[in-house]
């Protein structure tokens, strides 16, 4: 907003200046005294030359009206580098912005513009028209027809926090799996560096209907309606389209609670198998927190894995504790962060119940995280087995990964780009091992996460873990089954419904 506040300053100044000048009768009467003033000889040429000027466009404006193609020819211009020009058939235009692609800010404003006037009561994917034409900014010529047909780009910009941003995506993949658009991410203004040095290029992943095919100019994004030819999305801009028009379109309107996210559920978990997808430098990071991870396990199931009568696997909890700027939602917390001993109780409660593969007699091992580096120490003394976290990692190139500071979002902001970057590889890691997710058979498995779902962490392990995992035999009525659980949460503690969402809106 303040970005956009900037922008309109320029204007706004100079319509005060001439305002002022309008309420001071001196300055204008001198001007008009001035302008009484017998023409000089360079005045009089200067007007000779506007004449003759004036009537070199009078003959350009005919031409131009009787012979279009000639006009073009001595200017150098045919319509493939025209310009789009403002006057689009779509009625929209960006043409006031001078840098591309836009900012998240900048974006949101023009969905607010479009919002406001006129609201949508069609089909989520019904395309918004003007004056006959599909709503959409003009699009250049492309003569070798190599620019993709039609997209959706995902723009990170890292205004939220990491896994904020990968829940929001989840869903923007999966749409443009959906509508057959082929699915980029921009990371122009991403805080965190580039999508590829954490993430494999998502174009290589989810080639779309149009493989090989060129992203379209920035000029050409559009925020809002989501039907044009290339929509971007971001953080800011998402409560326009995964809002309440997206939950009638794409939620099971004959489930109730849970059952209606199911499939809501399902794109995010498609998404996180098929598109978002960690790099190969991550995933040996993640091999080697998990290596050093099972070295921890206790060797009684160890010995216990070697029977060849049991499918025994070493199985872990995970927890991850979230601070910082994040209050928890549930109410019987008033607004205070959870305390440690919530979390351990409810490791117990959840190993008493289970059926887990984890025997009761000792307590399960724990991945434990928080962007709080106080908080692991506070849980590790607190709880009676096994725990491990980046910071306790030996590996010199896992442990400078870990969170430095509590995660308050201004101050992320501040930090050096350097330790951006090592905090974003840190928090993928954690989120690896927290939510299970890119995981698969592999060791160790996650069993349960103990989350509070106020965090995006929180959301995505039941991504990990998934349907069944997370949520049990989820029954007609959409309840949570409350034995088989594998997600706990212990914000909300089941206190409003439904117990899951699949992103946040910001
Ligand atoms: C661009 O700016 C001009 C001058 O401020 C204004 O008249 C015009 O409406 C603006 N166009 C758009 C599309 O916002
Ligand atoms: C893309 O558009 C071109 C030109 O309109 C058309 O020939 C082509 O079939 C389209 N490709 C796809 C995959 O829709
Ligand atoms: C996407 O492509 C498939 C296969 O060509 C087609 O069946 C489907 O109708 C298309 N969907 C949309 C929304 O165009
Ligand atoms: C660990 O603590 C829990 C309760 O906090 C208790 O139920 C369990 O028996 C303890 N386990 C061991 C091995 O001390």
């Amino acid at each position: 907003m303040s970005t956009f506040a900037q922008q309109q300053s320029a204007p706004l100044l100079h319509s005060s200046t001439s305002s002022r000048f309008a309420g001071r009768p001196q300055s204008s009467r001198h001007a008009t005294v001035e302008s009484c003033e017998p023409l000089s000889r360079t005045s009089r040429a200067l007007a000779a030359f506007g004449v003759m000027l004036a009537g070199v466009l009078l003959v350009l404006i005919i031409v131009s009206y009787t012979n279009q193609p000639l006009l073009m020819r001595t200017f150098g211009l045919d319509r493939a580098n025209l310009h789009p020009s403002t006057s689009s058939h779509g009625g929209l235009s960006y043409q006031n912005y001078t840098s591309f692609p836009l900012l998240g800010t900048q974006y949101l404003h023009e969905c607010a513009k479009q919002m406001s006037g006129f609201m949508s009561h069609g089909d989520y994917w019904d395309a918004p028209r003007h004056h006959g034409a599909p709503m959409d900014v003009d699009h250049a010529n492309d003569p070798h027809n190599r620019i993709c047909n039609s997209t959706i780009t995902y723009l990170l910009d890292g205004k939220v926090g990491l896994a904020a941003d990968l829940g929001l995506m989840a869903q923007a993949a999966a749409l443009a799996q959906e509508r057959n658009r082929t699915f980029f991410v921009d990371d122009t203004h991403w805080t965190r560096g580039k999508w590829t040095e954490y993430f494999e290029d998502v174009t290589s992943l989810q080639r779309g209907p149009e493989p090989g095919c060129l992203p379209p100019p920035p000029q050409e994004f559009v925020a809002c309606p989501r039907t044009a030819r290339h929509w971007v999305i971001n953080s800011l801009t998402a409560k326009y389209h995964l809002g309440h028009s997206f939950e009638e379109h794409y939620e099971d309107p004959y489930g109730h609670q849970l059952n209606r996210k199911k499939p809501v559920f399902d794109m995010a978990q498609k998404s996180f198998a098929s598109t978002i997808r960690p790099n190969e430098e991550m995933r040996t990071l993640i091999k080697i927190a998990k290596v050093e991870f099972l070295r921890k396990f206790p060797r009684e199931s160890e010995q216990l894995e070697a029977d060849k009568h049991t499918t025994l696997h070493r199985s872990y909890y995970s927890v991850h504790i979230r601070r910082g700027d994040r209050i928890p939602h549930g109410w019987m917390h008033h607004r205070k962060p959870i305390a440690t001993q919530v979390y351990i109780d409810a490791i117990f409660q959840r190993l008493h119940k289970s059926d887990s593969l984890i025997q009761s007699s000792q307590s399960p091992v724990v991945y434990l995280a928080s962007d709080s580096p106080p908080m692991l120490e506070q849980f590790a003394e607190a709880y009676n087995g096994t725990t491990f976290s980046l910071p306790g990692s030996k590996h010199s190139e896992l442990n400078i990964l870990a969170s430095p500071q509590d995660y308050h979002q201004e101050m992320f902001d501040k930090l050096p780009l350097q330790a951006r970057r090592k905090a974003t590889k840190g928090a993928l890691i954690d989120l690896a091992l927290i939510t299970g997710l890119w995981g698969g058979e592999q060791e160790p498995r996650l069993d349960s996460a103990v989350v509070s779902v106020s965090s995006n962490f929180g959301r995505l392990a039941a991504i990990g873990l998934g349907w069944e995992g997370a949520f049990g035999n989820v029954d007609e009525m959409g309840d949570i089954d409350n034995t088989r659980k594998k997600w706990i949460d212990v914000d909300l503690q089941g206190t409003e419904l439904p117990v899951w969402q699949a992103f946040e809106l910001f």
